[in-house]
């Protein structure tokens, strides 16, 4: 099993992280800077994974302009942009064409420490049509619940399971190792979901998927609370992918004084902040941010080009490209302020808002 392919599903709309979503599909939303995406390719690239299928349907222009054909990536990028989104499976039965043999499919916004090579050893040794990558959580009702044996045999799925009812706590973690002939079992031409349709019609059939169960580090990017902690964990290195935590990027090597700044920090290049300003713990500013006299921003995700005005606060928010706060401005926690949002001087912006430009 050489060349592992990889299908990465992109075609989701991000509904629940609009307004940010409105101006960037989820998979091209930053972390620290680079576009979730591309921090993904290189983990598969890493693991010796460098024919891609990108399964898009959503805003793919910002995608293909991206990352194009992956030469520059070293990369094989195919792509297949869905008019009408096909579902989990369905987006894999229309790439059927481009499969070679065992592929690797990952949902599109997950961010994870997981070891892809050992998960191909497990799948080898196991022999099933596919392995499913699974972790342990509290309340398995938000994902696909599932059911094993000590074995790794997997007896049931139940997607989204009613608060209370789930039989286990071991959850699809949404990465999978599968056989091409799992594509056979997916009907063409209609819109079909892995989760509620196919994995539950091979496990009656009969065909043996099997759980690899990991604690590795495990985010579903797709919630603004989740947003933010995936980037706190990042800043404390508890997700290894900053060289070091710390006060960390590009635009250090810019800062006058870092007398307001509290580390955990990452600051991109080209941002400006006044020495008389609290950065941090926990802020990432993208760049040619500029953050002026006083202005305090804590536990925040601001994107490029962010204008902070004198005096203003921004507290657990995220703040996508162009955003401007003005003077005295406030941004209370969990709020999140679409793309070029301008905030007015002295406007104190509720806990939770959204704002947004973007008309419907
Ligand atoms: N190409 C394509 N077409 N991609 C799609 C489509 C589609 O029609 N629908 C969804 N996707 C992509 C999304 O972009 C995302 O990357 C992935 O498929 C999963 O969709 P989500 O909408 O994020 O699903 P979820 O988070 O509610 O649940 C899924 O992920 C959980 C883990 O986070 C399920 O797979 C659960 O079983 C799982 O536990
Ligand atoms: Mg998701």
């Amino acid at each position: 099993m050489s060349e592992v392919q990889a299908i990465i599903l992109v075609g989701g709309e991000g509904t629940r992280l609009r307004p940010l979503t409105y101006g960037t599909p989820k998979p091209m939303v930053p972390i620290a800077g680079v576009p979730f995406l591309a921090r993904s390719m290189e983990r598969l690239y890493e693991a010796g994974i460098t024919d891609v299928i990108l399964a898009a349907g959503y805003m793919p222009k910002a995608i293909t302009e991206y990352f194009g054909d992956g030469s520059r990536l070293d990369m094989r990028i195919t792509y297949a942009i869905e008019e009408t989104p096909l579902g989990t499976a369905g987006a894999l039965k229309n790439v059927e064409e481009h499969v070679r043999g065992p592929f690797f499919v990952f949902n599109g916004d997950i961010l994870t420490s997981l070891d892809l090579r050992a998960m191909i050893q497990y799948h080898k040794k196991k022999g099933g049509v596919g392995s499913l990558h699974l972790i342990e959580v509290e309340d398995p009702s938000a994902f696909g619940c599932v059911v094993h044996d000590a074995d790794g045999a997997i007896s049931a799925f139940i997607e989204k399971p009613p608060p209370g009812t789930a039989p286990g706590n071991d959850i699809n973690a949404g990465t999978y190792l599968l056989e091409r002939e799992v594509l056979d079992a997916i009907p063409a031409g209609r819109p079909v979901s892995i989760e509620r349709e196919t994995f539950p019609q091979l496990i009656a059939a009969g065909k043996k998927l099997y759980a690899h169960v990991t604690n590795d580090y495990w985010i579903d990017l797709g919630r603004p609370e989740n947003y933010l902690t995936a980037h706190r964990d990042v800043l404390a290195g508890i997700m290894p992918l900053l060289v070091e935590p710390g006060i960390t990027g590009e635009g250090v090597a810019g800062l006058r004084d870092r007398r307001g700044i509290v580390a955990p920090v990452h600051l991109d290049a080209g941002t400006t902040i006044d020495p008389t300003a609290t950065v941090g713990p926990n802020v990432v500013l993208g760049r040619a941010c500029h953050v002026e006299a006083g202005a305090v921003i804590r536990e925040s995700v601001l994107w490029d080009d962010v204008r902070i005005g004198p005096r203003a606060t921004v507290e657990e928010s995220i703040l996508a490209s162009g955003v401007c706060v003005g003077s005295g401005a406030k941004v209370g926690a969990g709020s999140v302020v679409g793309h070029g949002y301008v905030i007015a001087d002295g406007v104190e912006v509720a806990p939770g808002s959204r704002l947004s430009e973007h008309k419907k």
